[in-house]
């Protein structure tokens, strides 16, 4: 790696089936911009037991995402690849930011309030503390762009104010400000279900979600099930105003072609949506299928995957160890 490239640090949780959520608003974007980049890439499998996690499935889902970061195209000898709580230094960094952290800033959190619900009192302590580790993660590395979906940027909002406010406090500039990269046409994919609700791992309708180990027949299904209204597509994309289903397919036609919306609508518009639905699905097939198919053969070699991923928590060790040596001596901690 060259030192003086930027630095990235992104991450996803080993919760659920990865979506094409995920891989439109992140993983694809990863892949963009190793070539300019110093990456890290973090299966962060802390933050997934903030909600309960059965042990064999976190096990099984840790290796599976890092696979999917492989078959994605992140090249994992050039980037750094691993597990979170394989590398300490993030547990410790976030302890100090759970004392930096103001409560008030964690009660407007609004990824708390969705997932803790109605039922507060009985969410983990570790659910509310979530975004005071998602700052550890990045601030560890001192990096300093963070590609991420559009749902994230709050968090990053937080981890710029807990950096500002720890340079504040001890009157040192240790943590750079982090500049979150929200890109592309799908940086927020929707639920094929419901177009004002965002594609999740938790939702209970698989049919809300093209998973990317899915096969070319469940993808056929979903898009042809995929909620949508009687018009036609629009030519122009004022038209996609109000039709939140339309603007999400063609959303993520837009991105998988590179496209804009409105190179895709002058294309596809007036045409009834079985037909640029047909259109979506052969797109979708032709770039998830080779994905699939390199996952299932990663997933298949364990042993390889966890070769990555040990040899990813060495380096990023190495990187975090000077990092944490600077942070624990400006707090005034004895390091013996
Ligand atoms: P997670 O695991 O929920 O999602 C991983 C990435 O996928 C993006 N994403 C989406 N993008 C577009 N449309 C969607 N429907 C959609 N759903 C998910 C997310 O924005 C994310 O980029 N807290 C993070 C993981 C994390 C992290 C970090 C990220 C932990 N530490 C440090 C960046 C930096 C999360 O739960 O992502």
């Amino acid at each position: 790696m060259t030192a003086s490239l930027p630095r990235i640090f992104s991450g996803v949780q080993p919760t659920g089936n990865l979506h094409l959520g995920n891989y439109l608003g992140a993983l694809r974007n990863w892949v963009k911009l190793q070539h300019d980049h110093e990456c890290l890439f973090c299966v962060v499998d802390m933050h997934a037991i903030t909600v309960r996690q059965e042990p064999a499935e976190l096990h099984r889902a840790t290796l599976e995402v890092a696979a999917a970061m492989v078959a994605c195209g992140i090249d994992a000898e050039k980037h750094i690849v691993f597990n979170q709580s394989a590398v300490p230094g993030h547990a410790q960094l976030a302890w100090i930011f759970n004392c930096v952290a103001r409560i008030g800033w964690l009660n407007r959190m609004t990824q708390f309030k969705e997932k803790a619900g109605k039922d507060r009192e009985n969410a983990s302590v570790g659910l509310y503390a979530y975004p005071n580790l998602m700052a550890a993660d990045v601030l560890l590395y001192k990096a300093t762009r963070v590609p991420v979906g559009e749902d994230q940027k709050q968090h990053l909002e937080l981890a710029n104010d807990i950096a500002q406010k720890f340079n504040h406090d001890f009157g040192r500039s240790v943590f750079p400000m982090i500049e979150p990269l929200i890109l592309g046409p799908a940086a927020r994919v929707m639920s094929l279900r419901d177009g004002t609700k965002k594609m999740s791992k938790s939702d209970a309708s698989d049919q809300s979600r093209i998973n990317l180990t899915d096969d070319a027949d469940a993808i056929a299904l979903k898009v042809r099930r995929a909620k949508t209204d009687p018009e036609p597509l629009p030519s122009e994309e004022a038209g996609l105003d109000g039709r939140p289903e339309a603007r999400n397919l063609v959303g993520i036609y837009a991105a998988l072609t590179d496209m804009h919306h409105a190179a895709v609508l002058a294309e596809h518009g007036g045409k009834p949506f079985s037909a640029f639905k047909a259109a979506l699905t052969d797109l979708l097939v032709a770039s998830l299928s080779p994905i699939a198919a390199e996952m299932r053969r990663l997933v298949g070699d364990p042993g390889a995957v966890e070769a990555i991923l040990r040899r990813g928590a060495e380096r990023a060790r190495a990187l975090a160890a000077p990092v944490l040596a600077e942070v624990e001596e400006t707090v005034g901690f004895v390091r013996v």
